[in-house]
C-alpha cells in the first residue's frame, strides 16, 4: 500500500515531494513524512494522520534542499504513530528510506541486526532496510544498496537517501510499483503516474528488479547488474482527471463519469460495428484450446467477474469458475495448460491477485488480465491484456472501474463467442446497437440523483440493510452491499431473493430497509413474491427494475425504475442506483467518503 516519492533537481524538493504526495493520499493516509539532506545532513519531518498535517508541520519547519524523499503510509507492520512512519532513518542517521510494501523476513534480518548492536526505535518491517544499507556502506551507496536487497524477501519499491552523497538518491523496485519522470527541473520518482504529470507527461514504467540510481542530475537503470534503457511513454492523463473539479468528492465525480468514460472505452473498442479488443483479443485457434475458464479478482473486481462469468456461461456455453483471488491461490482448481484465467484488477498492483495469476502460470494457464492502469504489474505479468480505458479512480470505492469492467468482459465474451460459432454475426450486431446505448441510459439514471438522495437519507441511520436479487440481479445486490458497507459502515448484506426464507427472513424487523433488485424477466414474478413476503415482515422493500413495472411497484414500498436493456446488460445499469445510495448515505453521515476507515486503494499485500 502507500505511495513514495522521490526528487532531485533545481526546484524546492519540499515543495515537489508535497505535491506528489498529496496525488497520492488515496494509496494510505495514516502518516507521512519527508526527508532532505541539507548541510551534509539528513533532516526529517514525519506526522501521525493525513499529508495536511504533515504540510502544516513544514510551514512552521521548512526544509530547504534541491534532493529528498516523502512516503504517505497505510500501515502493516506497527500502528501509525510518528516513529512507525517513514522515512525510517538508519541507526547513525546517514541514511533515510521510504518503504512500500513488506520485508516478508524482517523478523529475522531484525534478530541478526541486533545481535550485531543495531539498535532499532520503530515496530516496521521497513526499518531493517536502512539499517542493513548503513551495516553495507563502504563509500558507495548503490553497491551497499545491492548487497542490502540480496538479503530482504517480500514486495518493496523504495528510495533511499545518504548523507554521505549528498547528490544522489537510489530507488529500487520489486513486486511494488515505481514509475518516474525526467524534465528541465529535476527527476522525479513515484508510485503512480499521478504525482508526476505535473512535470512531465513522458513517464518511465520501471520494471521489476529495476534499480535506479539518480547522481548529480542524471540517471542509470541497472537490472541484474546490466545497464538498461527504458522507453519513456507519454501519457494522456492529465491534472484536471487527476482532481476532483466541481464535485465534493472524488467518488461523486467517478459516478457521474461512467456515461463518459464507457462511451470513451466503447469507442476504442468498437470500430466500424465491429468488437477490437487489441492486445486482448484471442485467435480462434487459441480459444479452441482453452476447455476450462476462470475468472479470479477480489471486492468489486471480483463482482465484475460474477457478471462476467454469466455473459461467457451464456455466450460460450462453457462453465466458468470464479473465485476471489485470495481463495484461487491456496485451493485446488483443476487448473492446467488448457485453461484461460482471466483476472480482473482495476489498480494492477493487488497482492492476491498477483499471486492468483503466479499461480495459474506455474500451473501452464493462459492468462488475460482487465485492468486500468497501464504499465501496471498485472498489465505487465499476465499474457494478454485489456484496458478498461475509465481514466484513474482515486475514490477508495470503485464505481467507474466496475462498470467498466463489466463492458470489457461482455466485449471479450461476445468476441470468443462470435470466433467460436457459437453466436452469429446479427446477434453480435444485436449486442453491440444495445451495448452503445449502456453510456446514455446511465446518464439518464443520474437524472434521479434526487431521488437517490431522498432513499439515503431515509436508510442513514439503519442497523442493517439487506440487499437480494436472482441470478445476474444477484450480483449487483452483492456490489450495491459492499459499496454501501465500505463508506457507510452500516452493516449490508446481499442474499439471494430465494434463500431468503431458508434463513435470512429472521433478520427481518419493521422497517428494516431491503433494496430488491428484479432486472431479470425469467425471475421476475419469484422476486416480486420475495418482496412480498419481506413486506408481511414490515421490510422496508425498495425494488429496483426496469421503468413501467407494474409488478414491483405494487410489490413495494418505493420503486426505483431504470431504463431498459437486455437483461444480460441490466448489472451495467441498475449499479448506479446503488453507487449513489451509498454515497449520500455516507456524505450525510459526514463520513470521510473518499477515504473509508480502515481501507485503501490499493492492496498491495496479501
Ligand atoms: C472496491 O470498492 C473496493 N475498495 C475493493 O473491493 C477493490 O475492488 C478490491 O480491493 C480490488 O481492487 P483492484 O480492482 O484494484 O484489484
Ligand atoms: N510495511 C511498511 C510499514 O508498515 C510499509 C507499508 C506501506 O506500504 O505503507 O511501515
Amino acid at each position: 500500500m502507500c505511495g513514495i516519492v522521490a526528487y532531485t533537481g533545481k526546484l524546492n524538493a519540499q515543495d515537489v515531494i508535497l505535491n506528489g504526495l498529496s496525488k497520492l493520499e488515496y494509496r494510505g493516509y495514516d502518516s507521512a513524512g519527508i526527508s532532505v539532506i541539507s548541510n551534509g545532513e539528513i533532516k526529517s519531518l514525519k506526522r501521525q494522520g493525513k499529508i495536511k498535517i504533515l504540510e502544516e508541520a513544514l510551514e512552521k519547519n521548512p526544509l530547504k534542499s534541491h534532493i529528498g524523499i516523502g512516503h504517505v503510509r497505510w500501515a502493516t507492520h506497527g500502528v501509525p504513530n510518528e516513529t512507525n512512519a517513514h522515512p525510517q532513518i538508519s541507526m547513525n542517521g546517514k541514511f533515510s528510506l521510504v518503504h512500500n510494501g513488506i520485508i516478508e523476513n524482517y523478523l529475522e534480518l531484525k534478530n541478526m541486526l541486533e545481535a550485531e548492536g543495531y539498535v532499532f526505535k520503530s515496530q516496521t518491517d521497513t526499518e531493517v532496510i536502512p539499517m542493513l544499507i548503513e551495516k553495507f556502506y563502504e563509500g558507495d551507496l548503490l553497491k551497499a544498496v545491492e548487497k542490502t536487497i540480496g538479503l530482504i524477501r517480500g514486495a518493496y519499491a523504495f528510495a533511499v537517501l545518504s548523507s554521505d552523497e549528498e547528490n544522489r538518491l537510489i530507488a529500487v523496485k520489486h513486486s511494488s510499483p515505481l514509475v518516474g519522470g525526467v524534465f528541465e527541473d529535476g527527476i522525479i520518482l513515484a508510485s503512480d503516474v499521478t504525482s508526476v504529470i505535473s512535470h512531465s507527461k513522458k513517464i518511465i514504467y520501471f520494471e521489476e528488479d529495476d534499480i535506479i540510481d539518480v547522481n548529480n542530475g542524471d540517471y542509470t537503470i541497472y537490472n541484474k547488474g546490466k545497464i538498461i534503457d527504458r522507453p519513456f511513454k507519454e501519457t494522456k492523463m492529465s491534472l484536471e482527471e487527476a482532481s476532483k473539479e466541481n464535485y465534493p468528492h472524488f467518488l461523486l465525480k467517478e459516478i457521474h463519469e461512467q456515461g463518459k468514460v464507457l462511451q470513451e472505452g466503447l469507442s476504442i473498442r468498437i470500430k466500424n460495428n465491429k468488437i477490437d479488443l487489441g492486445e486482448g483479443a484471442f485467435s480462434s485457434s487459441d480459444l479452441k484450446k482453452f476447455k476450462k475458464i476462470y475468472a479470479v479478482a477480489c471486492g468489486t473486481a471480483y463482482h465484475a467477474c460474477l457478471a462476467i462469468k454469466y455473459a461467457m456461461e451464456k455466450l460460450l456455453r462453457l462453465p466458468v469458475t470464479c473465485e476471489v483471488a485470495s481463495e484461487f491461490k491456496y485451493e485446488d482448481y483443476f487448473v492446467d495448460e488448457n485453461s484461460l484465467v482471466l483476472v480482473v484488477s482495476q489498480s494492477g498492483e493487488t497482492a492476491d491477485t498477483i499471486s492468483a495469476i503466479r499461480k495459474a502460470k506455474d500451473l501452464g494457464a493462459t492468462t488475460l488480465s482487465i485492468t486500468n492502469v497501464l504499465g501496471s504489474t498485472i498489465s505487465r505479468i499476465t499474457d494478454r491484456v485489456m484496458y478498461c480505458y475509465c481514466g484513474p479512480e482515486i475514490s477508495v470505492a470503485s464505481t467507474k472501474a466496475y462498470t467498466s469492467q463489466i463492458i470489457a468482459g461482455y466485449l471479450l465474451a461476445i468476441d470468443m463467442a462470435l470466433k467460436l460459432d457459437k453466436i452469429s454475426d446479427d446477434e453480435v450486431q444485436k449486442y453491440i446497437e444495445e451495448i452503445k446505448k449502456i453510456p446514455a441510459k446511465i446518464d439518464e439514471i443520474l437524472k434521479d440523483e434526487e431521488d437517490y438522495k431522498k432513499i439515503a437519507d431515509e436508510i442513514k441511520l439503519a442497523k442493517s440493510i439487506f440487499y437480494t436479487g436472482r441470478g445476474l440481479d444477484f450480483v449487483t445486490a452483492k456490489e450495491g452491499a459492499l459499496k454501501l458497507k465500505e463508506i457507510s459502515y452500516i452493516h449490508a448484506e446481499a442474499f439471494q431473493a430465494g434463500e431468503l426464507k431458508h434463513g435470512p427472513l429472521a433478520l427481518i424487523e419493521k422497517d428494516t430497509p431491503v433494496i430488491s433488485i428484479a432486472t431479470q424477466n425469467h425471475t421476475m414474478e419469484k422476486t416480486a413474491s420475495n418482496n412480498e413476503e419481506l413486506m408481511a415482515r414490515g421490510a422496508k422493500v425498495y425494488a429496483l427494475g426496469f421503468k413501467e413495472n407494474n409488478l414491483l411497484k405494487a410489490s413495494s414500498l418505493e420503486f426505483i425504475g431504470i431504463p431498459k436493456t437486455i437483461d444480460l446488460f441490466a448489472p451495467i445499469l441498475a449499479v448506479v442506483p446503488l453507487q449513489v445510495i451509498a454515497y449520500y448515505t455516507s456524505a450525510l453521515l459526514g463520513n470521510d467518503v473518499d477515504k473509508p476507515r480502515n481501507l485503501a486503494k490499493s492492496v498491495t499485500v496479501e
